[in-house]
């Protein structure tokens, strides 16, 4: 398994460049079900997950082809015919967002088998909000043999609009109930949705091939269901967590780094909270972020909500840089039950960190010296690979596997400006088969 090698001690000095959202990225492949065109998507990021996604589509008899090298790189997704509408447990089990075809899958072909997805590495993470709002679409969803069994329960086929109010904020849920919505027949109402700007992605790829969607973005959306979609072509914004990522990269080496071809509209609470602590953080402009500062950072405290509120997915990455700020942080995760596997490992390079319940207590500055470290997840492998650019000596942090199911090139990226960063092992190649690990977060 491969290993990353960082000697800390560098600041990180020029200019990085953001790759497409992930996040934004799964539901928009997703998306492609829902039409028998051609569906095109530009800025989508060479990782892990989103390879996972390009199996599971064309498992199910998609066509789906990565074009490089011309003026801009884009992929391809084609359904006209899904031969076979199962997202099969081998897949499933590696990604949850394999979950995301749930909708389009029964929206589309009147039917559907989804492997149900099992534990996760950062807490239990149910589907049930995504059933239950399916049902009252009219769905009929059994469980059996660890997949759910879905079929329309009208006559032609077709789900209807309903009235929806989600019992949580939900990301993927708000995804799939959209996508789900779109081709049913009449309106739908989805209520307490969540506001991320994926999900805006989503609506604006779907208004792109004839959807009819009001108030994505707002925690309210209203779609009124159309007979059938056409192919589109879309680009995929910019990855904030990455954004954000490099933004504390820049900030805990005290180095001058500008995070290039980010939205700095999507990074508020990030940049807000890094300017709490210390750091200058300018807004270059609609695409461009600088940070800088001389590393000295003071404590603050995050509590992790939905969106706009502090990302759970940069809760980790922030807990590092807490181990550098003088005086006490409180770290709360409000999402996720079990999202501090990071903790322990923080600590054996030398963090100061104690956990009670959903609450972290983070006390700084903590000198960090270099250790083996290994990764449980995607955020937590962030989280270490931080704590490595700034700890004393050369850290050795094994199974980033983790880190290349969401971050391209990132030893590439990092090594740019300056980072003294090695890979061991084989080069992350997208073609290759996952891994066969147990907790896959996304
Ligand atoms: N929840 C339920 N029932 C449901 C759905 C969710 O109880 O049917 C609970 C979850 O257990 C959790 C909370 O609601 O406690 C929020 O979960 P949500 O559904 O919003 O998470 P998700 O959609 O599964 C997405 C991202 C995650 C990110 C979360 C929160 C994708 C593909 N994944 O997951 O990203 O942490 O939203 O923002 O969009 C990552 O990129 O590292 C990652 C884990």
């Amino acid at each position: 398994m491969d290993k990353f090698i960082i000697r800390g001690g560098n600041p990180l000095v020029g200019t990085v460049r953001v790759s497409g959202a992930k996040n934004s990225a799964l539901p928009a492949m997703a998306a492609a079900i829902l039409t028998d065109e051609e569906i095109t998507l530009e800025n989508i990021p060479q990782v892990r997950d989103i390879e996972t996604q390009r199996r599971l589509l064309a498992s199910m008899g998609a066509v789906v082809a990565r074009h490089e090298g011309d003026a801009q790189d884009h992929v391809t997704i084609n359904c006209c015919s899904l031969s076979d509408p199962v997202a099969r447990y081998e897949i499933v089990k590696t990604m949850r967002a394999s979950s995301l075809v749930l909708g389009p899958l029964i929206a589309r072909a009147g039917m559907a088998r989804v492997a149900m997805p099992g534990g996760c590495a950062i807490g239990g993470r149910p589907i049930d909000l995504h059933i239950k709002g399916l049902e009252k679409m009219g769905a009929v969803i059994v469980q059996e043999h660890g997949y759910l069994e879905a079929r329309v329960d009208s006559g032609v086929g077709r789900l209807r609009g309903a009235h929806i109010v989600f019992d949580r904020i939900t990301v993927t849920g708000t995804e799939d109930l959209l996508m789900a919505a779109v081709l049913a027949e009449g309106d739908t109402l989805l209520e307490n949705c969540a506001r991320e700007p994926e999900v805006v992605d989503l609506a604006a790829l779907l208004t792109a091939m004839g959807a009819k969607i009001q108030g994505a973005g707002t925690s309210t959306i209203n779609v009124h269901g159309v007979a059938k979609l056409h192919g589109a072509c879309y680009r995929i914004n910019p990855d904030r967590i990455e954004a954000g990522t490099l933004l504390i990269a820049g900030a805990i080496t005290g180095g001058d780094l500008t995070v290039a071809n980010c939205n700095p509209d999507h990074l508020g609470a990030v940049i807000s909270k890094l300017q709490e602590c210390g750091a200058r953080v300018d807004v270059l402009g609609p695409d461009a972020v600088r940070v800088y500062g001389d590393g000295r950072l003071r404590a603050a405290d995050i509590s992790t909500e939905e969106y706009p509120g502090f990302p759970t997915d940069m809760q980790a990455q922030y807990m590092a840089l807490a181990t550098q700020a003088e005086g006490v942080s409180l770290v709360r995760e409000n999402i996720f039950e079990n999202r501090f596997m990071h903790v322990q490992e923080l600590v054996r390079m030398g963090a100061n960190i104690k956990v009670d319940g959903n609450t972290a207590t983070v006390r700084g500055p903590a000198p960090l010296s270099s250790a083996a470290v290994m990764c449980s997840d995607l955020r937590a492998s962030a989280s270490l690979v931080l704590a490595a650019l700034v700890a004393d000596g050369e850290s050795v942090i094994d199974r980033v596997y983790h880190m290349d199911r969401g971050y391209e090139h990132i030893e590439d990226k990092l090594r740019s400006v300056g980072a003294q960063i090695q890979r061991l092992g084989n080069v992350f190649a997208p073609r290759l088969e996952n891994p066969p690990t147990a907790d896959h977060p996304a």
